[in-house]
C-alpha cells in the first residue's frame, strides 16, 4: 500500500525489502527535522520492526525506533554504540546495556544520546553486559561450536543444581514456580527449529514419565491453525533466544485469547520470558554461534526435571523415577566420554565426508533425536539429509536406495533394539551404508560409534552429541564455515 502510493509520487524501487519503502517513506516526510521526520515515520508504518535510520543530512546523528522486535542498544566506556537484536553479538564491543520498549524513539547525536517516548525523555534500565570474555572466546577450540559442544556436561551439572537432590533424590518445588498447578492435563510445546526439535522429545518424556498428554508445534505454522486453548491446557514456548519472530507471534496470539504460558528459554530478559507467565531459564550460558547445541541438551534436560517433578505428583513408580535421576546424574560423565573418544567420531568423518546424501532412521525416543541430528547435519555440512522413523522405511523411502546412500541408525540397547537390527539387515540386503551409535557391538554396521549404556529415555543425551561432533567433524573436513553457515542467521526476529 506504502509502496504504491510513494510510486504514485515517482518514488523508484529497485527490490522487495520493506528497508526500500521506509527509505522512500523518511524522503517523503521529510520535513527539515530528522527528529520529527522519524515520529512521523512511526506514525505511518504498521507490523513489528526494529529501524537504524541515519541521514546524509544530519551527520553524526543516529535514531533507532522499535515495535514488536528485539532492538538492543549497548555502548563501551569510550561511548561507542552498538545495536543488536541479541545482546550475546556485543559481547566483547559493549559494557552497558539498554532494551529499547516498543514506541521509544532513541536519537545519538555524537557521543550522546536521548531516548524519548511520546515525545517524552525518559530513562531505560541500565544493564552490565553479563557474558563474560572467556565465554565470548573461542579459547584453545578451533571454533565456538566445538567449544559449545564440550560445554554441555558442565551445563547439565549447573541446570539440576538447586532443582535437583541427587543424594535423597528429590526436587525442588519452588524451582518449578507455576508448575504447582496441577489441573493441566495437556502440554502444548511450541518453537522454532532446534527448540521445535526439543519439544518433539518433550513430548515423549511428557507423555511416558509424567502421563499427561501432549503435543509439539512449529511456530510458523502453529498460528495458522484453530489453536483450542482451555484452562486444563499449558502452552510451553521454547527457544534459545527468546526473541524468535514466529514463536513471539503465536505467544502474543495465546496471550491475547488469556492461555496459561510457560517459557523454557536461554537468554534472560528476552521478549518471551517477559511476555510468558512463568518457566525456567535453561541455563546455558551464551550461545553465541549460529548451530544450536548446548540450547538443545539444556532444554531437554530442563523438561526432563519438569516433566519428573510432574511425574513424582502423579502417576510413576518411585523406583523407575529414582534410576531416572540416578542416570540423569551420569549423563555428564557419558558426554564426557564422547568427547575424551572422539577420535572414532572424527573417523567416521572422514569415511563418509565423500557422499552428498544422508537417510536418518530412528525409532521412539530417537526420533527427535535423529531430526535434530538431520537438521544439525544440514545445516553446517550443506549435505543433504532426510530423516524418518524407521519404521516407515518400507513405505516410500526404500525407493531411493542406493549405495551412495549413508544410512544412520542410532540403536542403542533399548526397547526397540531387535526392531533397529531388522531395519539395518534390511538395509545391508540393499548394499547401504550403515553407521550405527550404539552400547552394543552391531554386527552388520559398517560403522558403530560406541556410547555408554544407560536407560531408554537417556540415551537421546548421548546420542545427540554423538551427532553434532559427526556433523561438526565432516563439515570441517569439507572446510565448510561452521561458525556461521551460509544464508543463517543466530535469533530468527523477522517473520
Ligand atoms: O532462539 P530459538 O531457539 O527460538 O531459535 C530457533 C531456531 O531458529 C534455531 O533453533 C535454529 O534452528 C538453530 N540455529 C539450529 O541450529
Amino acid at each position: 500500500m506504502l509502496k504504491k502510493e510513494l510510486e504514485e509520487k515517482w518514488y523508484q524501487f529497485y527490490g522487495e525489502t520493506d528497508s526500500e519503502v521506509i527509505a522512500n517513506l523518511l524522503d517523503d516526510l521529510r520535513t527539515g527535522d530528522f527528529a520529527e521526520t522519524v515520529d512521523l515515520l512511526v506514525n505511518k508504518i504498521r507490523g513489528a520492526y526494529a529501524l537504524l535510520i541515519v541521514s546524509k543530512r544530519n551527520p553524526g546523528e543516529m535514531m533507532a525506533v522499535k515495535l514488536g522486535s528485539p532492538l538492543v542498544f549497548a555502548y563501551d566506556t569510550a561511548n561507542n554504540f552498538y545495536f543488536s537484536s541479541d545482546k550475546q553479538a556485543l559481547s566483547g564491543y559493549a559494557d552497558k546495556l539498554i532494551y529499547l520498549d516498543d514506541g521509544d524513539i532513541l536519537h545519538i547525536k555524537g557521543k550522546n544520546y536521548q531516548i524519548k517516548a511520546n515525545w517524552i525523555h525518559i530513562s531505560r534500565k541500565i544493564e552490565e553486559m553479563d557474558i563474560d570474555s572467556l565465554e565470548a572466546s573461542k579459547g584453545n577450540y578451533k571454533h565456538f561450536m566445538l567449544k559449545e559442544i564440550s560445554e554441555q556436561p558442565a551445563i547439565i551439572k549447573r541446570i539440576c543444581k538447586g532443582r535437583v537432590n541427587f543424594v535423597d533424590k528429590t526436587m525442588n518445588a519452588e524451582a518449578f514456580h507455576g508448575m504447582h498447578d496441577e489441573h493441566f492435563k495437556k502440554i502444548i510445546f511450541v518453537g522454532c527449529g532446534t527448540s521445535y526439535n526439543a519439544g518433539v522429545l518433550w513430548t515423549y518424556f511428557m507423555e511416558d514419565l509424567a502421563g499427561l498428554e501432549s503435543s509439539a508445534f512449529i511456530a510458523s505454522e502453529y498460528e495458522y491453525q484453530h489453536i483450542h486453548v482451555d484452562d486444563e491446557t499449558l502452552f510451553v514456548f521454547i527457544s534459545q533466544s527468546g526473541e524468535t519472530a514466529d514463536s513471539i507471534s503465536v505467544l502474543k496470539l495465546l496471550k491475547s485469547r488469556w492461555a496459561h504460558t510457560f517459557w523454557v528459554v536461554n537468554v534472560v530478559w528476552s521478549t518471551i520470558s517477559h511476555l510468558t507467565d512463568y518457566g525456567l531459564f535453561t541455563r546455558a550460558g551464551a550461545e553465541i554461534w549460529v548451530a544450536s547445541t548446548k540450547a538443545f541438551t539444556a532444554q531437554v534436560t530442563c523438561v526432563l526435571l519438569l516433566a519428573l517433578f510432574l511425574w513424582q505428583k502423579r502417576w510413576l513408580s518411585k523406583a523407575k523415577y529414582d534410576k531416572v535421576l540416578t542416570e540423569l546424574e551420569r549423563i555428564p560423565a557419558m558426554i564426557d566420554d564422547i568427547l575424551d573418544s572422539s577420535e572414532q567420531i572424527q573417523h567416521v568423518a572422514e569415511k563418509i565426508v565423500k557422499y552428498k546424501d544422508f537417510f536418518f532412521l530412528w525409532r521412539h525416543f530417537q526420533v527427535p533425536v535423529a531430526r535434530e541430528s538431520s537438521l544439525k547435519f544440514k545445516e553446517i555440512t550443506y549435505l543433504h539429509s532426510e530423516f524418518y522413523p524407521s519404521g516407515e522405511l518400507k513405505h516410500g523411502p526404500l525407493a531411493l536406495v542406493d549405495e551412495n546412500y549413508p544410512t544412520v541408525l542410532f540403536t542403542p540397547n533399548d526397547l526397540l533394539f531387535d526392531k533397529n537390527i531388522s531395519s539395518i539387515q534390511e538395509i545391508k540386503a540393499r548394499k547401504w551404508i550403515v553407521v550405527t551409535v550404539s552400547d552394543k557391538e552391531i554386527a552388520d554396521a559398517d560403522y558403530t560409534i560406541k556410547i555408554w549404556t544407560t536407560i531408554d529415555e537417556m540415551y537421546p543425551f548421548v546420542t545427540a552429541v554423538v551427532w553434532q561432533l559427526l556433523s561438526y567433524y565432516t563439515a570441517d573436513l569439507l572446510g565448510r564455515e561452521i561458525d556461521k553457515p551460509r544464508n543463517l542467521a543466530k535469533s530468527v526476529t523477522v517473520k
